[in-house]
């Protein structure tokens, strides 16, 4: 099914659809693939608190611990970032999507590749990579299906109608380009069997390539995409333009330059050379600057219509992660201090701020574009319950300011106990 996008009974108008039944499906796995990512997540906490759970091998939180990390990134984050690109692509560009196909083997591809990676994370078969752990066969399918979506992606650019390319394009680009190489690269190995490889990479080189990887899969898949959605969604929701233009093309052009450089603050006191490490922490910190150039304009696009914070739980949802993207994007960096990091490593510290970024960020803009989505995609003048909104808003900022407060009360007491 096609949404019509120009004005039928104007004779002279060109006319023309978008296409926006694959946007449809990603949507619904997001919310699938979300609820399934998080219930994991509460499962691997309750195990934490309570070892006796890890009953089978299978459902153990070693095993369970990667699954979900693979659900949320992967699983929600993706197709949520997914959905927001298809849909606001088409828009920006004034052209329905380059090839109709294209998008249902990425959409149906996608799925393969998580259900595959379900199945088998909890029967132990892994490269023992965070974030890259599915076996070489798994790798293989991703790359095939992001390359089909990066030729949708810059097929669509290539005939598209409107001659200027809006931020959020260069942000999906910025994502798309990356991600292929970081994933490629990170996940060179030899096969020894048919779920079972070999690293090309090892010791140090190792763990070097890996946290490259690693950090930039934060910064490529869970942040520049979400900032495209964030600078779609945003302005589109308050009905306003957004803050500074050119405010947003030097966060663009400062952010992707500044992140490849600072994966190295993951291996602080490690065999990693010296200059490597302090290369890490000083790019980390410079990068605390277009981060909350990016926040400031996200905010600021509201100047002028606050009130809408008091009157739609959808905006308040996307001005919440703007906060959360704020409010990690300082922690990161200050983390990324050596003599800082030395308290907060191996500690719940870390895991406070994963979730400030991942839940309080890349959750609350993808729900928001979701909630925004939902009635422009099935035309419906709103969501079924502004209410409902409203109370996913309150109970889930409770939960997560709870989470991550505890996480740094027990991370820096763990942290002092060294
Ligand atoms: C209901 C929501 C969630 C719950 C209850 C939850 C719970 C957890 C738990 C218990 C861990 C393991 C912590 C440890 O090993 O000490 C974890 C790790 C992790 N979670 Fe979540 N999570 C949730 C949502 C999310 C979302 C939405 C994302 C990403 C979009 C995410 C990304 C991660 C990542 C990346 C890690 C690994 C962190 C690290 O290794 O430092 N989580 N989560
Ligand atoms: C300016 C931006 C940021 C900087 C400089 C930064 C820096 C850091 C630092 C120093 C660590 C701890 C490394 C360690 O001790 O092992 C860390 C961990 C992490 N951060 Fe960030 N962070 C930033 C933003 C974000 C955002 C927005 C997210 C989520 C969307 C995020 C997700 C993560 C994850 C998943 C980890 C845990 C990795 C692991 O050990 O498994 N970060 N970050």
């Amino acid at each position: 099914m096609t949404s019509p996008s120009s004005a039928a009974a104007a004779p002279n108008m060109e006319s023309f659809s978008y296409d926006d039944a694959p946007v449809r499906a990603f949507l619904l796995a997001t919310i699938v693939w979300g609820v399934v990512g998080m219930l994991v997540g509460l499962v691997i906490a309750i195990q934490l608190a309570e070892p006796r759970l890890n009953l089978l091998p299978e459902l153990s939180f070693g095993r369970l611990r990667p699954l979900h990390t693979n659900a949320v990134i992967f699983a929600f984050a993706g197709n949520a970032f997914f959905t927001g690109c298809y849909y606001s692509m088409q828009r920006l560009l004034k052209t329905p999507t380059f090839h109709k196909g294209l998008s249902w083997f990425h959409f149906w591809g996608w799925q393969a590749i998580i259900a595959s990676a379900a199945v088998s994370l909890p029967l132990g078969f892994t490269q023992a990579k965070e974030y890259a752990e599915l076996e070489w066969p798994i790798d293989l399918a991703v790359v095939v299906v992001w390359v089909a979506f990066a030729v949708n992606v810059f097929g669509t650019i290539f005939k598209r109608r409107e001659r200027h390319i809006y931020v959020a394009i260069w942000f999906y680009i910025a994502s798309i380009v990356t991600v292929a190489i970081l994933y490629i690269f990170n996940n060179l190995a030899l096969p020894a069997g048919a779920m079972k490889s070999y690293s090309a990479y090892a010791g140090v080189q190792d763990a070097f390539m890996q946290w490259w990887y690693g950090h930039n899969a934060v910064g490529f898949f869970l942040t520049a995409g979400f900032l495209g959605m964030m600078y779609y969604f945003v302005p589109k929701q308050a009905e306003r333009p957004v803050f500074s233009y050119k405010l947003s093309i030097v966060h663009f052009w400062a952010l992707i330059f500044i992140y490849i450089w600072a994966g190295p603050h993951h291996l602080h006191y490690t065999a990693l050379p010296d200059w490597a490490s302090t290369l890490g922490m000083v790019f980390s910190i410079v990068l605390w600057m277009p981060s909350w150039g990016g926040m400031i304009n996200g905010l600021m696009t509201l100047s002028g219509a606050w009130d809408k914070l008091r009157t739609d739980p959808i905006m308040r949802m996307l001005v919440i992660s703007v906060g959360f993207y704020g409010m990690s994007t300082f922690e990161g960096p200050m983390m990324s201090i050596r003599a800082v990091n030395s308290l907060s490593h191996y500690t719940d510290w870390t895991i406070g701020h994963v979730h400030s970024g991942a839940l309080g960020w890349v959750g609350y803009i993808s729900f928001g574009a979701l909630y925004c989505l939902i009635p422009w995609l099935w035309n419906k003048k709103q969501v079924y319950s502004l209410k409902l909104v409203n109370w996913h808003f309150w109970i889930s900022t409770i939960g997560i300011v709870l989470y991550i407060c505890a996480m740094w009360v027990s991370g820096i007491m763990q942290g002092l106990m060294w």
